[in-house]
């Protein structure tokens, strides 16, 4: 008898009753409040509603839904504007409390707000899980290291002013020379790492004294709305602003005021390209991008096999590939490709597909059924050109449940070739002389990271070289990540604009400014004089600790 597979994928959803008590939601999350101006209004307009990924299955049909978890407001235009408007007269063209405060009062502010956000990580750790069906494992390590990562940069940002706690004088002339804010930043974090990544450009952004206005992903909304008194608690008023808005509505316009400074965005480059073509001056907008990414595994004849399937394994399906990181594509040699996929296949087998909330489990729900159908089209585009789903199950799905397809051989011409699947599809293609699988990574569009595995020094040697110069960093013998946050994350061509580690941040969202004088007595008593009686928060000698 054939097994239904897809029926057999219904039964991983939970019944009503069967989620685990400690799992759930307390209640779904109405949000009806949000921030602006250092308020909290209520909001009486439309509302979004939102449903998770996790579906429920009824005991007795067998019908499976997803689970409605809450509602937040649905705006517009008019606030959207409101919270521009908020923003900059926060900035107040530099003269705002936030852009003049001491680096050491708004260190002082932020750890406030740290403090707060580690109250709420229990609720905030479980909305991730559920709205965007993020492992409850992977959903605590995301909250952890966004903590670790604002620390970290709170330690960069003392390093870097205390570095500049000082003068120089230079043929002449006495300088001083500090990072100053750039006015204000739209930030706008992707669905994948909803907290991560969107506090890896805001928490920088806000710590060198610019103003925010913040919009959510699409998936990953609710999550911040235990933050809304936090934000509105730590920070003087407008200096961080919400907005929940459909993007094509709100954001081409914001960015047409021209009162955007720097548009950080984590998303694709057409969103990107068009979003910064719509600004009146465009060399005033300063784009911090992380953005689309195909990166490569190559793996060479010589390599532990072994290790390579474990780390493409990770590389391609940790959080079901969806990650900018993610491997999502194999080239691997032809010698040994049957060998690789033969292991890859049964690894893949041992991963555990369920609910966000078990133990160990790696395979979970997508966003939509949209996204299944999306992998469910990419396979068949790939089957119709002579490819094959090579795993037993590969490409099965329920609803937003898909089980993980490798697909073989991919060539070109194929959608897998060249699109980023995002998801759950591995696509496997061979090449015979290294140059071929070079040749991908240079016609590619991408330039964000490479994975190389293989033990010969001079092949490994020799293809670092010119890799380099195609991406941004080259990873040998294990999966492509963009760890550890000190590291510079950058890309190439339509993977990204700018640098985001730790220290990089801090500078993507500032710039330099001087006081000079020339070095004559009268200027040297008056420099004194200034620094001696705290007459400036810019020109000053003081040592954070
Ligand atoms: O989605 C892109 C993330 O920044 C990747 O981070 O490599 O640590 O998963 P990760």
């Amino acid at each position: 008898m054939k097994i239904d597979r897809n029926s057999q994928l219904a039964l991983h959803f939970p019944a009503p009753n069967e989620i685990p008590a400690e799992h759930r939601l307390s209640a779904p999350v109405h949000q009806r409040g949000f921030l602006i101006d250092g308020q909290i209004p209520a909001w009486n307009g439309p509302f979004k509603t939102v449903f998770s990924p996790v579906c429920t299955r009824d005991p007795s049909t067998g019908d499976v839904s997803q689970i409605e978890i809450g509602s937040y407001p649905l705006m517009s235009e008019v606030q959207s504007d409101a919270a521009l408007d908020a923003a900059v007269a926060a900035y107040d063209s530099g003269r705002g409390k936030w852009p003049t405060m001491t680096v050491a009062d708004r260190i002082a502010c932020m750890h406030k707000f740290v403090n707060g956000m580690v109250e709420r990580r229990q609720a905030i750790v479980n909305l991730i899980m559920w709205e965007i069906g993020k492992s409850l494992a992977d959903s605590l390590k995301e909250f952890d290291r966004t903590v670790e990562y604002i620390q970290a940069t709170i330690e960069a940002l003392k390093d870097m002013d205390n570095g500049h706690s000082r003068f120089m004088v230079v043929e002449g002339t006495i300088g001083q020379v500090r990072r100053t804010p750039l006015g204000v930043v739209l930030c706008m974090g992707p669905y994948n790492y909803p907290l991560n990544e969107t506090f890896c450009t805001l928490i920088p952004a806000l710590l060198m004294g610019n103003t925010v206005v913040l919009k959510p992903p699409q998936y990953g909304t609710l999550l911040f709305e235990p933050l809304l008194e936090v934000f509105r608690d730590a920070f003087p008023p407008g200096v961080v602003n919400t907005i929940y808005a459909p993007g094509a509505l709100v954001v081409p316009r914001m960015l047409a005021t021209g009162k955007v400074n720097v548009l950080a965005l984590i998303g694709s480059s057409r969103v990107a390209d068009h979003l910064k073509k719509q600004h009146p001056k465009s060399h005033r907008l300063r784009a911090v991008l992380g953005l689309d990414a195909k990166n490569a595994a190559i793996v060479l004849p010589d390599a532990d096999l072994d290790l390579a399937v474990k780390e493409c394994l990770l590389g391609a399906l940790s959080f079901n590939g969806q990650r900018c990181t993610a491997l999502k594509m194999l080239i691997v040699h032809r010698s040994v490709v049957d060998t690789f996929l033969e292991r890859f296949t049964a690894e893949l087998a041992r991963l555990k597909l369920g609910m966000p909330w078990e133990a160990g489990v790696q395979i979970t729900p997508l966003p939509g059924p949209h996204r299944t159908a999306y992998m469910t089209e990419a396979i068949e585009d790939a089957k119709a050109r002579g490819a094959r789903v090579v795993n037993e199950g590969g490409g099965d799905f329920c609803s937003t449940l898909f089980y993980p397809a490798v697909v073989y051989p991919v060539r070109e011409g194929m959608k897998l070739y060249r699109e980023e699947q995002f998801g759950p599809v591995v696509p496997v293609m061979t090449f015979d002389a290294v140059e071929e699988a070079l040749d991908y990574v240079i016609t590619s569009d991408h330039g964000q990271q490479v994975s190389i595995f293989g033990s010969d020094a001079g092949q490994i040697g020799a293809l670092v070289d010119p890799l380099v110069n195609q991406v941004c960093r080259v990873n040998i013998n294990c999966q492509c990540q963009r760890g550890p946050d000190v590291f510079p994350f950058a890309g190439r061509k339509d993977s990204a604009e700018g640098t985001l580690s730790v220290s990089d941040a801090l500078r993507a969202f500032s710039i330099r400014s001087m006081v000079a004088a020339k070095q004559t007595a009268p200027n040297r008593e008056l420099l004194n004089t200034i620094v001696r009686e705290h007459q400036s928060k810019f020109i000053n000698t003081d040592f954070i600790l």
